[in-house]
C-alpha cells in the first residue's frame, strides 16, 4: 500500500528500494507524469485492490444502476482501462496531454473505448452526467486553493445523478502529526527495474502547501536513468475537508474508508485519521429524500 504522500507520522519506508539513490548520478528535472509508463508501473499493483473496492462501493452506496463512471486526473488510466474492461462506459478527465495519449494508445491495443478529456477537473463541463466518480491517490490535493477544490467538488456534483457517488481518496494530515517523511518502493516489468523515493521537502500548515519530490531511478538492460520532480499538494485536515464540503451542500458525506479499501470496515472521519477514502453522494431534493409528497 502507497499513500503518495509522505507527511503525517510516516517516518521511514514502506518498502526499501536499496540503495541507489546514493549513488552520485545527476537527476534529471521533470514533470514525472509526462512519464505515464513509468507512473504505472509503480503504481500498478495497486489497481486491484482499488478497482475491487470501486466497484464494492458502487453497489453499496449507489442508488441505482451504475455505468458511466468518470475519473478527473484520471493519468495514465490504470483505473480507466481496468473498468472500461470491465464494461462501464469511462470518461476521463485530466491535464497532461502525454498521458492521455498514452492512455488512448492503451485502450485502442486492448480493444477498449473511453472519453478522454484534456483539459482541468477544476472546471469542466460533460455533455452527459455519470452515475458515479473516483479520485484517488491524492489528484484532488493538486488543486492548491480552496476555490479550486470547491469548483471541483460542485461540477462533479453538478454532473452525478441524485443518488450517484463520488469516492475521493486523499491523504489527511492530522494536526499533530509529524511532517518529515519519506516513502520507498520499487517495481519492475520484463528488463524495467524502477525505484521510487517520495520525500516531503516542505510543509506550510499555514499556506496549507505541502511539497514533495519523487526521486525514479529507472534502470534497462541499455539505460540509467535518474529523474526528479517537484510538486505542490495542498494540506488537508479532517475538519478542512468537512468545512470545504459544508460549501457544496449537493454532496452528503455517506462513510469513510482507509487505504485497505476494506468494503465492511467502514471509519470514523476524526483528525486523527490519515489515509482515506471519502464516499460522497449526490442528495436528493430535500422533500424526495424524507419521502415528502409536494402539492401544488
Ligand atoms: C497522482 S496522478 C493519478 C493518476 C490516476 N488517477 C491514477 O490513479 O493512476 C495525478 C494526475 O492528476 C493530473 N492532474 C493534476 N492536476 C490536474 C488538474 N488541475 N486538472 C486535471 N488533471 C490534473 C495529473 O496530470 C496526473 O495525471
Amino acid at each position: 500500500m502507497k499513500r503518495l504522500t509522505a507527511a503525517g507520522g510516516l517516518a521511514g519506508a514502506d518498502q526499501a528500494a536499496g540503495g541507489p539513490f546514493q549513488a552520485k548520478m545527476p537527476s534529471q528535472p521533470v514533470d514525472w507524469y509526462d512519464f505515464p509508463h513509468y507512473f504505472d508501473l509503480a503504481f500498478r499493483d495497486e489497481t486491484k485492490a482499488e478497482v475491487r473496492f470501486l466497484v464494492a462501493a458502487f453497489e453499496k452506496y449507489c442508488q441505482g444502476p451504475v455505468r458511466r463512471l468518470l475519473e478527473p486526473g484520471c493519468g495514465s488510466g490504470r483505473l480507466v482501462t481496468a473498468l472500461a474492461d470491465r464494461g462501464y462506459e469511462m470518461i476521463g478527465i485530466d491535464q497532461n496531454s502525454i498521458a492521455l495519449a498514452y492512455l488512448q494508445k492503451r485502450l485502442t491495443r486492448r480493444g477498449l473505448a473511453a472519453r478522454l478529456i484534456h483539459g482541468t477537473m477544476a472546471s469542466f463541463r460533460l455533455p452527459r452526467g455519470v452515475d458515479a466518480a473516483f479520485c484517488t491517490f491524492n489528484t484532488f490535493r493538486h488543486l492548491l486553493t480552496e476555490d479550486a477544490a470547491r469548483s471541483h467538488l460542485q461540477c462533479v456534483a453538478d454532473h452525478l445523478r441524485e443518488g450517484g457517488i463520488y469516492v475521493l481518496g486523499l491523504h489527511l494530515l492530522p494536526p499533530d502529526a509529524s511532517e518529515e517523511a519519506c516513502e520507498r518502493w520499487s517495481a519492475g516489468q520484463g528488463a524495467t527495474r524502477l525505484s521510487v523515493t517520495l520525500r516531503v521537502l516542505a510543509t506550510d500548515r499555514r499556506k496549507r502547501l505541502e511539497r514533495l519530490r519523487m526521486s525514479l531511478l529507472v534502470r534497462t538492460p541499455k539505460r540509467l536513468r535518474r529523474l526528479r520532480s517537484e510538486f505542490l499538494l495542498r494540506i488537508y485536515t479532517a475538519r478542512h475537508f468537512r468545512s470545504l464540503l459544508t460549501t457544496v451542500p449537493s454532496l452528503e458525506l455517506c462513510d469513510v474508508f482507509d487505504f485497505w479499501y476494506e468494503i465492511d470496515r467502514p471509519r470514523q472521519l476524526t483528525d486523527e485519521m490519515s489515509d482515506t477514502v471519502l464516499i460522497l453522494r449526490k442528495r436528493k431534493p430535500a422533500g424526495e429524500s424524507r419521502g415528502l409528497v409536494v402539492t401544488r
